[in-house]
Parts: C-alpha cells; structure tokens; sequence
C-alpha cells in the first residue's frame, strides 16, 4: 500500500472536517480521490499535479449509493467518515430523534457500506477505515450527546465483524477503527466541546486546555490516515485512538 498514485481512494463524508482534511491529504500525496458527500465540497488544487478530487454528491446512507459508488469506482482505500451533528442537551431534553440521530447515520452508515464491500468484494489488498470516536471509550459514554457514545461503539463493534468475515472468506480486505478524540474546529467537535466546557463551569479554553492530549485537526487526521493507508498490512491493529499526537493502538 506504500504508493498510493495508482489507487482510487474514496472518503466518505468529505465536504468539510476530518474528511475533508483527509481527502485533500491523500489527494496532495499523489491518489485520485472521489469524495463523496450531500452538498459538493470545494478543495484546494492537490500539491501533487497528477492527483485530483472528484465529488460525488450523494447520501451515503442510501443502502443503494454504496453498492453503485463501490462498484464504479472500485477503490483500493475507502474511509468512512460522514456522521451527524449531535444535539448537546442532557437526557430529558432528548427526543428519541434526537437521541438516535447517530444510530440513523453513522450506524446505517458503517452497516450498509461495511456490506457490500463484503459482498462486491472490494480487490484483495484493499483497506477500509471506519471512523468512530474516542467516545466509544468512556466509561460515562457520553451523557450530553444522546445516543452518540453507543452508536459510535456500535460501529466499532461491525467493523470487527467486517474484518472477521473477510478473514473468513480469505478476500485479503484489512478493516481497521479509527476513534478520534475532541477535534474543536470542526462541527461534531465544536458543539460537543462547547457543551462539556459549560457542564465542567469552565470556559472552552480552560477544558481544552485540561484535556491530557494535544487536539485533533482536520491537517493531523489526514497525515495519520495517509499513515495508516501505507502501513504494511502485517503491521496493522484492528483500532487506533487517534488525536493531535497521531495514532495509538487500541486493545
Ligand atoms: N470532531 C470531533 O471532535 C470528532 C471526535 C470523534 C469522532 N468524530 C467523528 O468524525 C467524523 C467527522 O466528524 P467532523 O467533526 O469532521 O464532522 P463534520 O464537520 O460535520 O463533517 C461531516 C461530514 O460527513 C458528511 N456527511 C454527513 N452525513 C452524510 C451522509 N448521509 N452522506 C454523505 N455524507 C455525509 C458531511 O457532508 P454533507 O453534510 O455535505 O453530507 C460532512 O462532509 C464523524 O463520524 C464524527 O462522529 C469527530
């Protein structure tokens, strides 16, 4: 996976934060890459000439984009990272609908394109990356943005389940998680920061500044995936945390 320059890479949920940091990462180090998200993203020109971002605009939680997206493109790296907003408000002033608004995207998400990249299958060799959250981890999951902590969990939990049945099938597809923890620039991160600074009585300065890890930025997850795109296959870990100091091995 070391040369990435004759390889289609797609992100999924591109169009701004961690992916499309991610997207224009793989782009500036020679890949084609096909961001795929709701609204058209705009990205700069790739560093490496040869490269180039192509947007597909489509809902990635449309049991039917994946297989045609998949079977189109049939790239070699594909990164799940498209998710919903949270809505920081503590249990009672949660709907279910707002409580499970991450169970109806980023769940449906992992589940409907973790599928067919079994079943089409993708070309032995490639290398798939989900994209759940440092959250899955907390002990406390995560009080003020309903269901996320679970529905983040849960992504991990199918991702194994990927990587088992690939294993089984012997298709040579590796399927890793990635958990970034708090990345305050970009939209899932700023509400959620926002909304664990006040419940701690700190300014968000104050609570950044508490937190025991450097922040992530939609620049460091592009270099740590670009990473984890080129490692060699024996040397990959089923999960990594990832934050503004890059990648840690998980379990
Ligand atoms: N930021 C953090 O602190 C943090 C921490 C841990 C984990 N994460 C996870 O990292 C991922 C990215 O977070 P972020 O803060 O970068 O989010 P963001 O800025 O809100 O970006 C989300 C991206 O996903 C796309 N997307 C959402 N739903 C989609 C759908 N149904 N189909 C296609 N694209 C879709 C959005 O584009 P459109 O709206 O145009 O479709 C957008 O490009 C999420 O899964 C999040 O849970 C973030």
């Amino acid at each position: 996976m070391s040369n990435l320059s004759e390889k289609t890479t797609m992100v999924v949920g591109a169009s701004r934060g961690l992916g499309h940091g991610i997207a224009t990462a793989f782009a500036d180090a020679g890949a084609t890459v096909v961001a795929v998200s709701r609204s058209a993203a705009a990205f700069p020109t790739a560093a490496n000439a040869a490269a180039g971002i192509q947007s597909e605009v489509a809902d990635a939680s449309d049991a039917t984009v994946a297989a045609s997206l998949l079977d189109r493109y049939e790239p070699e790296v594909l990164i799940l990272v498209a998710g919903a907003r949270p809505y920081m408000r503590p249990l009672q002033q949660q709907t279910w609908e707002t409580f499970s608004v991450h169970w109806e995207s980023d769940v449906r998400i992992t589940f409907h394109w973790l599928r067919e990249v079994l079943l089409e299958p993708l070309r032995p060799g490639s290398r798939v990356v989900v994209i759940s959250s440092g959250a899955a981890l907390n002990a406390n999951g995560s009080p003020l943005s309903g269901g996320y902590a679970g529905a983040k969990a849960t992504q991990r939990f199918i991702t194994g389940y990927a990587q088992d049945e690939a294993v089984r099938a012997d298709l040579g597809i590796h399927v890793a998680t990635v958990l970034p923890q708090f990345a305050p620039v970009t939209d899932v991160g700023r509400p959620a920061v926002q909304a664990y600074a006040a419940r701690a009585g700190l300014s968000v300065e104050d609570f950044l500044r508490a937190q025991p890890f450097p922040m992530l930025t939609p620049k460091t997850a592009g270099t740590a995936l670009l990473q984890l795109a080129q490692m060699d296959a024996d040397g990959l870990h089923p999960a990594y945390v990832l934050n503004g100091a890059g990648l840690h091995k998980v379990g």
